[in-house]
């Protein structure tokens, strides 16, 4: 952080909000609020005596309530720029009582009441998200009595108990008698990896701070007694399994279990677990001195308000989704955005770093280019056939695509914003929007083909290429066995299906038409599959009307990973199709035939 501040090509901005973004790679407008901060943050030199004089407590966030500032404060040691802030809504200021009091010990004179917010506006040709992340809170997780039992701590928490320039400076002590605890306990996977309370992902991050926490104790606390409850000890990075040993060799207790309740002591405050150690099969309790949560990862509070602002899309688990995990592990879908640290995922520090440079790489190759492709697979407007409508405004994730409906300006598409999904092109009523590379007349062809001979016995399935088309692969790679009759289409998102290439395809005479793609939130294109579910919806109902079985269309959401669910949707398929009559299809050819 020091080293960012004092770089000549970074300008830190703090204390900050970011108000709006628009614009597209290399052309984003930035509107940044910079909120005052009552202290002239170039003068302040950070000499404390305006602290010393301020006569306001408040919990400090910092440190997690565990200890107390003032409300003119220094956010936290080493902070960028180390100078003061003042908290105004803490502050007595001068009305309606005088108070003044820090201005008055200022030497340098940096301290100004008056002093307003700033709007600034940065124009940026590329922006990286690294907004972190928060830990979860184990107040609902009631029989571990967290907040109920003081000696209950976080792992966050237990951080800075046991941190020199912490509340305690480094002194490890219990929370109610300020005592040197004689058994510490650590509980892992709290909030994580649990489908009913918490999140059902691994944290990543908690497993390696307990083993360095447990290190942390047995150096300076040797006579502390550490007792570990885990599942499953994940010590899979660099050097990690090393130190999970050297945590076993040096006397830390590790019990496989996770233990059901935390009762206190009422009167030594003492914290007893009941735990079934899942290697012995023999229910356990045991009593220490304190409690630590080791607390999973979860998304920011606000991510939402980020998402929003550069149209990003986020995984089920609510960190934001990069545009191919493999492929483009720090790209946004969004074109000039990258993400760095656990915005993306839980991850730790070595990781994280790692992902920042490979941000900055990617950020730094695009504005060296000065210059952008745009991407092949992009709409393109049929202008004297558009009626100006605006729907293909409406949905396109992206927002690039621009419409005068006052004066019948036909659409206009930002090449360098589209990505491709096709949305547009399926939702336009009157055909006036392509997609290039995945043209109407192109997938008609491929109807046609596929249905040339015996149509009946065949299911045409459209799938996504990020996550069905993959998970099809997947299943054929992992020779899981599937229908042969299956005829895949492949689109670049189930966004791109049009209702009118499925009735084809049912005019043509196939049975069953399958339509899949990624599940919500995992879709490559923010949430072009939500358009797509609507359209099926709406599919359902036109093929209700017109006599023909809605069953004979389905919808799946199959990630890249379920090749075994891929397998089991054909099969399930299969087994529709071969209850489709040849009377039935008929009736359908009919039927689409006089509409
Ligand atoms: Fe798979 Fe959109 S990319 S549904």
């Amino acid at each position: 952080m020091a080293d960012a501040g004092r770089h000549p090509n970074i300008e830190l901005i703090t204390n900050a909000n970011i108000e709006n973004i628009s614009g597209y790679v290399g052309n984003f407008n930035v509107t940044v609020t910079k909120k005052a901060r009552f202290v002239d943050e170039n003068e302040c030199t950070a000499c404390g005596d305006c602290v010393d004089v301020c006569p306001e407590v408040y919990p400090d966030e910092f440190e997690l309530g565990l200890s107390s500032r003032k409300a003119i404060y220094q956010p936290f040691p080493q902070a960028v720029p180390s100078s003061f802030v003042i908290n105004m809504d803490q502050c007595l200021g001068t009305t309606p009582i005088a108070c003044g009091k820090c201005a008055d010990a200022c030497e340098k004179k940096c301290i100004d009441y008056d002093m307003q917010d700033e709007v600034i506006q940065l124009e940026v040709g590329t922006v990286i998200v690294a907004t972190g992340m928060e830990v979860y809170d184990p107040t609902e997780i009631d029989e571990y009595g967290y907040r109920r039992y003081e000696n209950v701590v976080t792992s966050l928490e237990f951080e800075r108990l046991i941190n020199s320039g912490g509340p305690t400076q480094g002194h490890l002590v219990r929370p109610t008698d300020y005592e040197m605890p004689e058994t510490v306990a650590f509980i892992q996977c709290v909030g994580s990896r649990s489908v009913k309370r918490g999140n059902p992902y691994c944290s990543n991050i908690c497993c390696m701070n307990t083993v360095k926490d447990s290190l942390m104790i047995k150096d300076h606390w040797p006579e502390v007694d550490v007792k570990v409850f885990y599942m499953d000890i994940r010590a899979f990075g660099k050097g990690f399994e090393d130190l999970y040993r050297q945590s076993k060799n040096r006397g830390t207790k590790y019990i496989r279990g996770i233990p059901g309740e935390i009762r206190e002591d009422p009167e030594t405050k003492n914290l007893i677990l009941t735990v079934e150690d899942t290697l012995t099969g023999e229910l356990q309790e045991h009593e220490v001195d304190m409690v630590v949560l080791a607390v999973g990862a979860v998304p920011r509070h606000d991510s939402a308000v980020v998402k929003k602002l550069l149209t990003l899309s986020t995984t089920s688990d609510g960190f934001f989704m990069e545009a191919h995990p493999k492929l483009l592990p720090v790209d946004a879908a969004t074109k000039g955005v990258f993400f760095a640290g656990c915005a993306e995922s839980p991850k730790d520090i070595k990781e994280s770093v790692t992902q920042a440079s490979a941000a900055a790489s990617r950020a730094n190759v695009l504005m060296a280019q000065g210059q952008i492709s745009s991407e092949a697979i992009t709409s393109v407007v049929a202008e004297e056939i558009c009626s100006s409508c605006g729907l293909c405004v409406d949905v396109c994730p992206y927002h690039a695509i621009e419409v005068d409906k006052a004066n019948k300006i036909p659409a206009q598409i930002n090449e360098a914003s589209c990505a491709g999904c096709g949305t547009c092109a399926a939702e336009c009523p009157i055909q006036a929007i392509g997609m290039r590379h995945f043209e109407d007349q192109q997938i008609f062809a491929q109807i046609d083909a596929m249905l040339e001979n015996d149509p009946e016995d065949k299911i045409v399935v459209f799938a996504c290429n990020w996550c069905s088309y993959a998970g099809a692969d997947t299943a054929g790679t992992s020779r899981l066995q599937y229908p042969a009759n299956a005829r895949l289409i492949r689109t670049m998102c189930s966004g791109r299906v049009d209702q009118r290439f499925i009735l084809h395809a049912f005019a043509k005479g196939a049975s069953m038409v399958l339509l899949s793609g990624c599940h919500f939130a995992d879709c490559h294109y923010i949430s072009a599959n939500r358009w797509t579910q609507r359209r099926v919806e709406r599919l359902w109902d036109k093929m209700e009307k017109k006599g023909i079985r809605p069953e004979r269309l389905q919808l799946e959401w199959v990630s890249a990973a379920e090749g075994q669910k891929f397998a089991t949707v054909m099969r399930a398929v299969e087994d529709l199709r071969t209850q489709v009559t040849a009377a039935e299809i008929q009736a359908t050819q009919e039927a689409l035939a006089n509409a």
